[in-house]
């Protein structure tokens, strides 16, 4: 492993590149690969260990191709695997997942106050952020509701519509966010229905989307071991099965078209 090695950048499909962009955005010299994993998304509905074991596969392609971080851009993942990964990666990589990085973000902004979270069924039912905020903070009060039919939706092309405005009103309308003061976007997918998130609340209600939180965790890491690149960049993007529509969606997520790779897993 050296600072010219890759990024690794993981997810359960194309949403992923959200957060690949925020890195990219942030940190311009650095290689990238990025992993999705096509052929077993959703993870939203997967159960712990199914989405372990695809996880320890995708690790094991990260690793084989030298990078020097992974990060655990899907939040199903992150709460299902983050902890295995670290103990299963050890000193080849260190991991960096997307729900640390939230929760030291708001409890150093949202002491006392209250916190909205939306996520897939898997993220929430995990209970994982409110057991990391109430070590954190236990004045803040999370609120979290899974909101399925998010990804389906945005994955279909539905949002900014009339459709889109009906799902969100439908479930931010749930009496639990009647007096939050931020809402946590825990799903890769959602930062594209952000702005539409925040016309709902009037504004009112401050939209956290993890991605430049997690890219800013990554940036500080490389920085304080070093491992900040500074040759000519590279981007490798591969997924376990490829079709011509995840490929056009990639201009959605990651703000530029990017050419899929196929990578069985298995
Ligand atoms: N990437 C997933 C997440 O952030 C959403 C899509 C899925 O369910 O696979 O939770």
């Amino acid at each position: 492993m050296s600072r010219q090695s890759p990024i690794g950048i993981f997810d359960s499909g194309i949403g992923g590149l959200t957060v690949a962009h925020a890195i990219k955005q942030a940190l311009p010299q650095e290689s990238l690969v990025y992993f999705g994993d096509t052929a077993h998304l959703p993870y939203g509905d997967k159960s712990e260990a199914a989405i372990q074991a695809y996880s320890v596969r995708i690790a094991n392609v990260l690793i084989e191709r030298g990078c020097k971080v992974i990060v655990i851009a899907c939040n199903s993942a992150s709460s299902a695997a983050y902890e295995l990964l670290k103990e299963y990666v050890r000193h080849l990589a260190h991991v960096i997942d997307v729900i640390d990085p939230m929760v030291r973000h708001v409890s150093s902004q949202f002491g006392g106050r209250k916190v909205g979270l939306i996520g897939t069924k898997r993220t929430i039912q995990s209970g994982i952020y409110t057991a990391k905020m109430e070590r954190a903070d236990p004045s803040i009060q999370l609120l979290p509701l899974a909101t399925p039919l998010l990804v389906p939706m945005i994955e279909e092309g539905y949002f900014n519509n009339q459709i889109s405005h009906d799902v969100i009103s439908q479930y931010l309308g749930d009496p639990l966010f009647g007096a939050i003061d931020a809402l946590i976007l825990g799903c890769t997918h959602y930062p594209l229905i952000r702005d539409e998130i925040n016309e709902f609340f009037r504004g009112r209600v401050q939209i956290l989307d993890s991605t430049a939180v997690v890219a800013a965790t990554l940036k500080t890491y490389l920085e304080s071991a070093q491992l900040l690149s500074d040759a000519m960049p590279t981007y490798e993007f591969l997924v376990s099965d490829y079709t011509e529509s995840f490929e056009a969606s990639t201009r959605v997520f990651f703000h530029e078209p990017a050419r899929l790779q196929r990578y069985p897993l298995w």
